[in-house]
């Protein structure tokens, strides 16, 4: 697979797959202002590379939750796989374990977390969990994870009720009776999350008190996703949250958020090292990961480029992608002077 370049790579996948699972996946909320600007805001950034450094060996290695890992670009979370490939999230775990990479299984996996944790991987695994309100589920799904071996639970906090995209109301999704919550049996899935119209139910309504309960019943790191401000994210790790993830879900939900690009430096600042910090939206080059890690995070996550190497090849495209996204981010790291992950510091990126 030719993986080079992305838009390419999707327009394939748009040919291969049923209207509606594309504009699920390449929908942002209302206008995709943030889908938009996830982008465009890593593209506005300018390097500032070191010149005469000795650049003959590249280290990509990263210590993750204390976990050493030859990459810090992770598979971020996002649900139905089987809408993109038929062996859906089985094969994205597959990928992500050829890549080396972390792979963060959705709550709405359309294969058992029990049957993914069954593929081998040297990377650890997580859990992304959308706090149900009845608790015995949320129990449920969390003990199962942690029995299963994934190593953290990532709470989604960005997504207390639905946003609205015009773009995926337009293709929606239909059932499918062999596209099943696999984590959550005798739950339909949802045929099209993304109404125009409010019906002010509260799908996921994780508080701060829902968040010091899961910390406390949870016998695995617990992670938050979805944090914008430097207060709230600080207010996570004092929480006992492990790592925050600075996400607006790929603009999906609320449009005209920041662009993580824009949000990375108030939270790195705020939380000052109490906890690692990692980001997703947009990133699409080598030169996005230079730029992300040097303006305070850990290690990066990405969504849409990933379900376009599935729905094309599979785990094999899963790993292409991954591969690919690491060999841009090797000749970047090697043009701007900086052998190691932990060289890579804000003075790289101009203005900064
Ligand atoms: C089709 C799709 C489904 C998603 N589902 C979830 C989800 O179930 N839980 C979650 O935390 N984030 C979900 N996300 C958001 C991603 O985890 C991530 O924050 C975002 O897509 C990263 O931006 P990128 O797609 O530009 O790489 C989803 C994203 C997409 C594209």
């Amino acid at each position: 697979m030719d993986s080079a370049d992305f838009d390419a790579l999707e327009e394939r996948a748009r040919a291969k797959l049923a209207p509606a699972a594309y504009a699920f996946a390449a929908a942002g909320a209302d206008d995709e202002i943030t889908t938009a600007d996830n982008v465009a805001a890593w593209r506005r950034l300018r390097l500032r590379p070191r010149m005469l450094n000795d650049i003959t060996r590249i280290d990509t290695g990263v210590s993750i939750l204390g976990v050493r890992l030859e990459t810090p670009i992770m598979v971020a979370p996002f649900g139905r796989h089987r809408l993109f490939h038929p062996d859906g999230e089985r094969a994205t775990a597959r990928g992500a374990a050829a890549a080396g990479s972390v792979f963060v299984l959705p709550t709405t996996s359309t294969v058992s977390m029990e049957d993914v944790a069954a593929e081998p991987s040297a990377a650890p695994r997580w859990f992304q969990l959308y706090l149900p309100p009845d608790r015995a589920l949320a129990e449920n799904l969390i003990d199962r994870a942690a029995a299963a071996g994934f190593r953290a639970v990532v709470l989604t906090v960005d997504q207390p009720v639905y946003g609205s995209s015009p773009r995926a109301a337009r293709a929606p999704l239909k059932p499918s009776p062999d596209i099943r919550n696999a984590n959550l049996p005798g739950q339909p899935i949802a045929q099209n999350s993304y109404k125009p119209d409010y019906s002010g139910r509260v799908t996921f309504p994780a508080t701060w008190r829902d968040l010091e309960w899961l910390v406390r019943r949870s016998s695995i790191d617990v992670l938050v996703k979805g944090v914008l401000r430097g207060d709230d994210a600080l207010r996570c790790v004092e929480a006992g949250a492990k790592a925050i993830i600075v996400s607006n879900h790929g603009g999906r939900h609320l449009d005209a958020a920041v662009a993580t690009a824009d949000a990375l430096p108030e939270i790195a600042d705020a939380i000052a090292g109490k906890a690692e910090l990692y980001v997703d939206g947009g990133i699409r080059r080598g030169t996005d990961i230079v730029k992300a890690l040097a303006l305070g995070a850990r290690a990066v996550l990405v969504a849409r480029p990933v379900i376009w190497g599935l729905a094309i090849d599979g785990a094999d495209g899963v790993r292409a992608v991954l591969d690919h996204l690491r060999t841009e981010l090797v000749r970047s790291m090697a043009l701007c002077g900086v052998p190691w992950l932990n060289e890579i510091t804000s003075d790289l990126v101009a203005g900064k």
